[in-house]
């Protein structure tokens, strides 16, 4: 079959899929404190997510990345995930991954590992319990570190995702390092995307760009650029003191959009071509009006590539917000 090309000549081999919108943490950047969640009966069954990813895997999808929400709250998603593990074993599939906020990684990182998950991504923006509840709302930070355990007890590779947060973790930049090194972690620091109808003034308070991290880490160590890549928008760097990986992930001050490869499903079959653009493609209709027949899902899949945009327009180099994005973050998981 022909593999997906956007039009900008760019193969589409990355699909993040969003299994839940729901979380057990509210964080500030994510989430509204009081969120309406979709109804049960709008959202796509496990059965059905199974056959639209399998879909994309017949289409050249390499590697999957299970999101929310927090995907591990979604009942019965073992399931879904030894589902996607046949792709694994035919070798259809490269990687089948997720990113979780970690809390409920106790009862599930085993599992995840005998399904053939060999990596995880983990949220973790602080190590500070107090900050922890304030960005989460909801979360405490205990559980996630007995998670990360767990994970790491599993032989799980794992990532800690954390959002540079000025005023909130701009001072644990080498405490995080630190504590990642220790544990053979890698780490990634993202820049903070205004995304979500409340509060996006706040970002630009928030936002500590990563170049000025970067330039902050070079006070105690030597970063060297390393061509390491995951699939993802990360660039690495090596610190030789540590000899550990840290991403940066620069949405806002170094534009990746160029060397784009995903697209993001919902839990409700939503096609989001960009994570920052609105466009999006129904894919529970050719879904549901042809069940025993996927030609009319690949032919909807295809259509959607065909409008892929160039890349998002998140600014603040004009000290305000331009071309933020009314959707909550959680409805894609990132
Ligand atoms: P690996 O490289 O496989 O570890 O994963 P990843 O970095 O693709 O996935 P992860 O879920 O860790 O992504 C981290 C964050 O990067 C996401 O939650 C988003 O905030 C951001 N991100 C990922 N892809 C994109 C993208 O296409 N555009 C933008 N603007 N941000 C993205
Ligand atoms: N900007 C950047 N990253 C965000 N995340 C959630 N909201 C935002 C935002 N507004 C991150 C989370 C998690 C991933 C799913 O996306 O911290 O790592
Ligand atoms: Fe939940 Fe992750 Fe959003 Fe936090 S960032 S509210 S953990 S989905």
């Amino acid at each position: 079959m022909q593999p997906l090309i956007d039009p900008f000549a760019r193969a589409i081999t990355y699909l993040r899929v969003s299994v839940t919108d729901r979380c057990d943490f509210r964080c500030v950047y994510c989430m509204a404190e009081h969120m309406e969640f979709l109804p049960k009966k709008e959202l796509l069954t496990l059965e059905e997510l199974d056959r639209l990813c399998t879909a994309f895997v017949d289409l050249g999808v390499r590697k999957l990345r299970i999101t929310g929400g927090e995907p591990l709250v979604r009942r019965n998603i073992m399931w879904f995930f030894e589902r996607m593990g046949r792709h694994l074993q035919s070798g259809d599939l490269e990687e089948l991954t997720l990113t979780t906020n970690g809390s409920q990684l106790r009862r599930f990182a085993q599992q995840l590992a005998d399904v053939g998950v060999k990596r995880v991504n983990v949220s973790l923006d602080t190590l500070d319990e107090k900050k922890f509840a304030a960005i989460t709302r909801w979360g405490r930070l205990a559980q996630v570190l007995d998670g990360v355990d767990a994970a790491q007890e599993a032989g799980l590779h794992v990532k800690i995702n954390a959002v540079a947060l000025k005023g909130t973790n701009d001072d644990e930049i080498f405490t995080l390092a630190e504590w990642c090194a220790s544990r053979g972690m890698d780490l990634t620091f993202i820049e903070v995307m205004p995304m979500g109808d409340l509060g996006n003034e706040d970002r630009l308070d928030q936002y500590y760009a990563l170049d000025q991290l970067r330039a902050d880490l070079s006070a105690r160590y030597t970063l060297t650029d390393i061509p390491y890549k995951t699939g993802g928008p990360a660039r690495y760097m090596r610190v030789e003191e540590t000899g550990q990986r840290i991403g940066f992930i620069t949405p806002l001050t170094h534009n990746f959009c160029e060397s784009c490869n995903r697209v993001r499903l919902t839990c409700t079959g939503q096609l989001y071509m960009c994570l920052g653009q609105d466009d999006d493609a129904n894919l529970m209709r050719p879904l549901r009006e042809h069940p025993g027949d996927d030609a009319p899902l690949h032919a909807a899949i295809r259509e959607a590539i065909t409008r892929k945009p160039k890349g998002h327009d998140f600014d603040y180099s004009r000290q305000r917000v331009e071309g933020e994005v009314a959707r909550h973050m959680s409805v894609t998981g990132g």
